[in-house]
């Protein structure tokens, strides 16, 4: 079932290929006028240039035929069809299937799932256009004039980091409330009213103890809110909070009205889901037709990445490629630097995305992986990123390839005179890249009249990977794409490597051990005593520090 990608030919080219590649952008550039527009390449709305990438037709070709040694097409296939590709879980993978038209049918195990979809995206819709029209009100009768996503990980990234890239469409606020820290409750509630608040509990499980405590907190405060105008609570729960989750029973448990609650499927791993009913709060803020537009635009990657043949298939390529940093030039991250202050917790996004999915040591079969996995991904929007850390990715000694990301119109057009904003902010995204990959020489940095001593020290090497992403606007449908992309990337990299980019199981131990620590905490000698000594100190700290 694992072909271990060592083991194919592709990747003993690979190593030939790469061990003395001299990537010399300059030359390349020079010598071969074409370089950009062969290596420029669309995918739906997104215009996608890889030239300033460690490419060449050999390796290229070479790459491709890896993906095909491993195996990724039928494994690509056997995803969007239903089968238990997630097998440490012994799941279904299908968040392909949340964007896909009503028109289609997906059976499997035994049900029509895009049936089922659809049918809990049309009751979202009716609760939203509900609660937007003002119809559905508050238990005072008022409208709700402010959501609030109580969730973490996939069920808060996706939503925060969408609602934030899409603020231009939104016309009713939503706020998010993810971290156990009691300051993330507090602060997050600050000015909003209890009469016109519609909290939406959103997990997976629903037993995520951080949501729960949270949606709790939040229910009390509703309920005292409400009390203290002298509101009688009776109802109040039913009416200012709804749920998100696979788990219907736990919603139940809770409080909530199961009308109220809004489910999903296991086949949907929790940062895939931003798509499914874990997008509620998107669809209440920025409208049904705005959110179909946006499940269109994953559509539309999903088409393309299944469709477009292997040289022209964008995710498969870029996939490819961070697999060609990570496993053959040693690059332990990926920098993704939007050029667009709308994606600025994008990158926080795709930390969950592909650090949960391929962090991983294990093949699928249980044996140890044979290669390097899983860099770390990370990045700021530019331009304040240029102002932080580029000088490591310019002047460092790691290689740090780096996806930008930018539009090409603004939502604010400014202009000051002959000065457009929008041009200086793009302007800078054009030329960090071609810093980036042509670099400065000695004699380019000695003709500027620089006094030999610190000539070395203002030399860009240059030759640093980049690919660059732009799209005419960021609407709903290019979100879309754009996520879809790298959930595919994401996808590639993992059936390279032979792992499971679908469970998450180095994330249990912990979340087991904080709650197995509550009594240790708490002061229970016996529980304290048996802890190791540092968690010991850590606990003593503070006990003897609280006020
Ligand atoms: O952090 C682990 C994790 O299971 C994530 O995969 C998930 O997105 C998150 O916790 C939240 O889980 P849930 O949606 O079940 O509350």
């Amino acid at each position: 079932m694992t072909t271990d990608p060592t083991s194919t030919s592709a990747w003993s080219k690979l190593q030939g290929l790469t061990e003395n590649f001299e990537p010399d952008f300059r030359k390349r550039f020079a010598e071969d006028p074409q370089r950009a527009d062969r290596y420029t390449l669309s995918a739906g709305d997104l215009y996608v240039d890889l030239s300033k990438n460690f490419v060449d037709e050999d390796i290229l070709d070479w790459l491709v035929q890896l993906s095909e040694e491993v195996g990724l097409a039928e494994r690509r296939a056997a995803m969007f069809a239903g089968e238990h590709i997630n097998v440490t879980e012994d799941r279904a993978v299908l968040h392909t299937a949340l964007r896909r038209p009503a028109t289609d049918t997906l059976v499997v195990d035994g049900q029509d799932v895009i049936k089922d979809v659809h049918e809990v995206l049309d009751r979202i819709y009716a609760f939203a256009n509900k609660v937007r029209s003002g119809e559905w009100t508050g238990v005072t009768g008022k409208k709700i004039e402010t959501v609030v996503n109580i969730g973490i990980g996939g069920s808060d990234l996706g939503p925060v980091m969408a609602y934030e890239a899409l603020k231009p469409y939104v016309d009713l606020e939503a706020r998010f409330i993810s971290n156990i820290d009691p300051t993330d409750v507090g602060e997050t509630l600050k000015g909003v009213d209890p009469e016109t608040v519609l909290f939406i509990v959103a997990s997976k499980t629903f037993t995520t103890l951080e949501t729960l405590t949270n949606a709790k907190a939040c229910r009390s405060w509703l309920l005292n809110g409400l009390e203290d105008r002298g509101i009688s609570a009776d109802g109040a729960v039913s009416k200012h909070f709804i749920a998100v989750s696979t788990n219907l029973e736990k919603v139940a448990e809770f409080g909530i009205d199961p009308d109220n609650a809004f489910g999903f499927w296991n086949w949907v791993g929790g940062r895939y889901s931003v798509d499914s009913a874990v997008g509620t709060a998107l669809v209440l803020a920025i409208g049904p037709e705005r959110f179909t537009e946006f499940l269109e635009g994953f559509h539309a990657m999903d088409q393309h990445f299944l469709d477009a043949p292997a040289r022209e298939n964008v995710p498969l390529l870029m996939g490819l490629l961070n697999v060609l940093y990570v496993n053959f030039f040693g690059a332990g991250s990926h920098a993704v630097l939007p050029y667009s202050q709308y994606l600025h917790r994008f990158p926080a996004y795709l930390q969950q995305l592909t650090m949960e999915s391929n962090g991983k040591s294990v093949r699928w079969d249980g044996s140890p992986v044979t290669t390097k996995t899983g860099e770390v991904f990370w990045g700021e929007p530019g331009t304040n990123g240029q102002h932080a850390f580029y000088q490591l990715i310019h002047q460092g000694t790691q290689l740090i390839p780096a996806d930008f990301v930018a539009f090409a119109n603004p939502e604010f057009p400014l202009t000051d005179g002959d000065t457009d904003q929008h041009e200086l902010f793009l302007g800078n995204f054009f030329a960090q890249t071609k810093a980036l990959a042509l670099g400065k020489t000695a004699e380019e940095v000695r003709a500027e009249g620089t006094p030999e001593a610190i000539v070395s020290a203002r030399v860009f090497a240059g030759n640093k990977p980049t690919t660059s992403i732009m799209a005419p606007d960021l609407t709903p449908s290019v979100l879309g794409q754009l996520i879809a992309l790298y959930e595919h990337i994401t996808f590639v990299q993992g059936i390279v490597w032979g792992i499971d980019s679908f469970d998450q199981w180095g994330v249990e131990l912990g979340k087991q051990m904080a709650n197995d620590l509550g009594p240790a905490i708490a002061g229970d000698p016996a529980a304290l005593a048996a802890q190791d000594p540092s968690t010991k100190g850590l606990i003593a700290y503070y006990r003897a520090n609280r006020r």
